[in-house]
């Protein structure tokens, strides 16, 4: 085993082929501005913004300069009947920028904890109004909501919940997912073809009755499972469903709120108004794990009943609106505001979908798509072996070509920062065409 392997030796990875990965770590010890640094003193770009969640670039000086008082002058403080003015003050900055209706922050530590949150908000919402009965929960095929027991039971990718089959959550039915490659393939934008899949929920609420269903989560644009735009009318259409039954509409944006499609939240992009919305990732910048839920005013309404010294929802984790986490969280809404990110997000993305476009007739490819700064290509398969052409180029990108990318199976997801250089895409995209032009 190599030094860099031994390294690694007690350390059983998340989402990773841990043997494959031992015998070749691929280590970063660094990172600044669109960059990381590798073990081996490369300069990698990094074209995945962290995991979907550094958009302004790593170690912004003003994120580092804030988590590093904040941790010299309250480090942690009890979350539960006592608070601290970090979290009180980013709950504010979030709600000022947050769609119309918004105006309640619940924090979290994490994307999967805002996702479970967000459905146990919507099962006592409905209780608190004396609907007890809504228990039921729809999500969609394809869907990713996070790893906890909530979460992947409302999501759709397979392998995640492969293996807790007969544990997951009871009372949840999916959506079909929103991608054809028959009807879809190379739109680019939000594909024409689909919108009547959204009918699925209609069927849904036929066959268990309405007023049995709780809630309904989407991804605006469905990111893990290889970005999958929302048909044109989709979400509109979701919507006229849930308020027509009374069913509450959950948007998970962990990926997409904080200008990933050059708006603050994908809600405003799309012109639609779900009830609750879920956030992670952008919310920090990546730089301290955290995640909040917010919810609109009438949600928040329902639990504000009762004696007022009584707790309204039985929730909340030691780290709900932890005071350093915040610090890092108001100092990336200054720099969103104060360098105009969404604005240059949204400028981005005209260019963005054209460099990704040119992979349109390349023979390997089978689809490109993209919304936003969130783009996808899709490699042919290899005969007998899928998966494993994607697999070879995130890992040549990363020893040959100095970059960062990821793949799921054969897709190759692209993330770029919200202030990206173009130069840098066109390079780094001359250099993925030529590995495409090269691997079998
Ligand atoms: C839409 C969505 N929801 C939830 C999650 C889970 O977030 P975390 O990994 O922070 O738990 C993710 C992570 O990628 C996500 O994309």
């Amino acid at each position: 085993m190599s030094a860099a392997a031994e390294q690694f030796d007690a350390y059983w990875m998340p989402f990773t082929a841990n043997r494959a990965f031992k015998k070749q770590p691929r280590v970063v010890t660094g990172a600044s501005g669109h960059h990381y640094t590798t073990d081996d003193g490369r300069k990698l770009y990094d074209f995945f913004s962290g995991l979907w969640t550094s958009g302004v670039g790593h170690c912004h000086p003003k994120i580092v300069e804030a988590v590093q008082q904040q941790v010299a002058t309250l480090d942690y403080a009890i979350t539960f009947q006592v608070s601290n003015t970090r979290s009180a003050e980013l709950a504010r900055r979030v709600i000022d920028i947050a769609p119309e209706g918004f105006t309640q922050c619940f924090f979290t530590n994490s994307g999967s904890e805002s996702v479970d949150s967000a459905l146990k908000i919507a099962l006592a919402y409905h209780r608190a109004r004396g609907e007890g009965h809504r228990t039921r929960l729809i999500g969609r095929e394809r869907g990713y909501h996070g790893v906890n027991f909530g979460g992947m039971s409302v999501g759709g990718m397979v392998p995640n919940r492969k293996a807790f089959s007969a544990n997951l959550i009871p009372g949840v039915d999916h959506l079909r997912a929103t991608m054809d490659l028959k009807f879809t393939a190379f739109s680019d934008g939000q594909p024409e073809w689909g919108g009547h899949l959204a009918e699925d929920l209609e069927r849904l609420a036929a066959l268990h009755d309405g007023s049995n269903i709780a809630a309904v989560i989407v991804e605006p644009v469905a990111g893990s499972t290889g970005v999958l735009p929302p048909p044109v009318g989709y979400l509109q259409r979701l919507r006229e469903i849930c308020d027509k039954h009374g069913i509450l509409l959950i948007f998970d944006e962990v990926i997409t709120a904080f200008g990933r499609l050059g708006k603050s939240f994908a809600a405003d992009y799309f012109e639609v108004q779900p009830d609750i919305i879920t956030t992670a990732k952008g919310l920090t910048n990546g730089v301290i794990p955290m995640g909040a839920v917010l919810v609109r005013e009438h949600v928040y309404d329902a639990f504000m009943q009762g004696p007022e010294n009584m707790i309204e929802l039985f929730h909340g984790y030691t780290y709900s609106g932890h005071p350093v986490a915040a610090a890092a969280g108001i100092a990336t809404m200054d720099v969103y505001r104060d360098e105009g990110i969404f604005e240059q997000s949204a400028e981005l993305a005209k260019p963005f979908a054209e460099m990704l476009h040119s992979f349109d007739d390349h023979d390997k490819v089978i689809d490109v798509r993209n919304c936003g700064l969130m783009g996808a290509i899709e490699l042919a398969p290899r005969e007998g072996a899928p998966g494993a052409r994607g697999m070879e180029m995130h890992k040549r990108c990363f020893w040959e070509e100095d970059l960062m990318i990821r793949n799921g199976m054969d897709i190759i997801s692209f993330s770029p920062f919200l202030n990206s250089k173009l130069s840098d895409w066109e390079q780094s995209f001359a250099k993925f065409r030529r590995l495409l032009d090269s691997i079998e």
